[in-house]
């Protein structure tokens, strides 16, 4: 079975964009594929070195919310990577033959700093840690020699510079050992925010997995709809519906979706109403995960014990790999 490798920072609670873009792919992928879930509590130093007191808590919430979703630990590994030192060692080994320009022309990382540069304060500056983001990445992918890399579009950049230090490690040491990795895109529609911008933690637009449904539905009650509509009965533009209506599209069949096109378009249809039902229908799609979700809040000692056996289990797997690549360089 070919293997994948994928990762999540230490953020804390995730949202639906979260879910419905990677956390679903991977559900299904974990049963095609050997599958590697980890979350990435030093890619989250690498910007919030200053910031730790949540980081435990973030952890866990993260892991909380992946076991919800459907990553089964008995199928998947899931570990977090700071449990797995011997990534640490990869990296080392990784970052003497990577070319300083390969990290410097980096876009995602080029994002970053410019963003990181708005910011007051000794954490404005660019730690030489974060200039390494997409080498320890490529440790964590090449430390079990995935196949294939189950990401974002915005994660692309960096799987090239693993690709490319893969190749350029098999060539100085004359080997075939490391696999070049390929990104896995997948198909899944992109959520906006409740505010029709990019759904994120930052941006208070977003929607927990974790939320409840009084939550839930007081929150899909604010989503943006079609701003020239004042009364209920002017004749709506489901298409200019900014975010209500392309939830529909996501969350409901294609009767639903017809049945509120054609009312809306009538003025048949209030736009409290309308969202009133979404928030419902949206309550109900997630109350599985929910009820899991609340499970693994009251039972935290489960969560720990699934982290604790993951991380071990990768270890093994790890040091494998480690032994091999100090053979293969010529470490004492
Ligand atoms: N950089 C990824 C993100 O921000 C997280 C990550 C770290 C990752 N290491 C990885 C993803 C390795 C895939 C493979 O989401
Ligand atoms: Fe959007 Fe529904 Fe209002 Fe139409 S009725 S504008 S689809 S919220």
């Amino acid at each position: 079975m070919q293997r994948i490798v994928s990762g999540m920072r230490s953020t804390g609670k995730l949202h639906f964009g979260h879910y419905l873009g990677v956390i679903q792919n991977w559900v299904k992928l974990q049963h095609e594929y050997e599958s590697y879930f980890f979350v990435a509590d030093w890619h989250a130093l690498t910007t919030k070195y200053d910031k730790t007191e949540t980081l435990k808590q973030d952890v866990k919430d993260v892991v909380a919310d992946w076991l919800a979703c459907g990553i089964d630990p008995e199928v998947s590994t899931i570990y977090v990577q700071s449990l797995v030192p011997e990534i640490a060692e990869l990296n080392v080994y990784l970052s003497m033959v990577t070319p300083q320009n390969w990290v410097e022309r980096d876009p995602t990382l080029k994002d970053m700093a410019k963003i990181l540069r708005t910011k007051e304060g000794t954490n404005s500056q660019i730690s030489y840690g974060l200039m390494g983001y997409p080498v320890l990445m490529s440790a964590d992918i090449m430390m079990f020699n995935a196949h294939a890399v189950p990401v974002g579009n915005d994660q692309v950049a960096h799987i090239e510079i693993t690709r490319d230090i893969a190749r350029r490690f098999n060539n100085i040491y004359k080997t075939d050992f490391f696999n070049e990795p390929k990104p896995l895109l997948n198909d899944c529609s992109l959520i906006c925010g409740l505010d029709g911008n990019k759904m994120g933690k930052s941006f208070q637009n977003d929607i927990k997995i974790s939320d409840t449904e009084e939550v839930t539905a007081k929150k899909i009650m604010t989503a943006i709809t079609d701003r020239s509509r004042l009364r209920r009965d002017d004749l709506g533009h489901p298409e200019q519906c900014e975010v209500a209506f392309k939830y529909w599209k996501i969350f409901g069949d294609e009767n639903q979706v017809e049945t509120v096109r054609c009312e809306c378009e009538k003025g048949k249809r209030g736009c409290a109403d309308c969202k009133r039902q979404l928030g419902a229908l949206i309550n109900e799609k997630f109350a599985p995960i929910r009820e899991k979700r609340k499970y693994y809040d009251e039972h935290p000692e489960e969560v720990e014990r699934i982290i604790k056996e993951g991380s071990e289990k990768a270890r093994i797997e790890a040091r494998k790999t480690i032994e091999k690549v100090r053979e293969i360089i010529g470490m004492y």
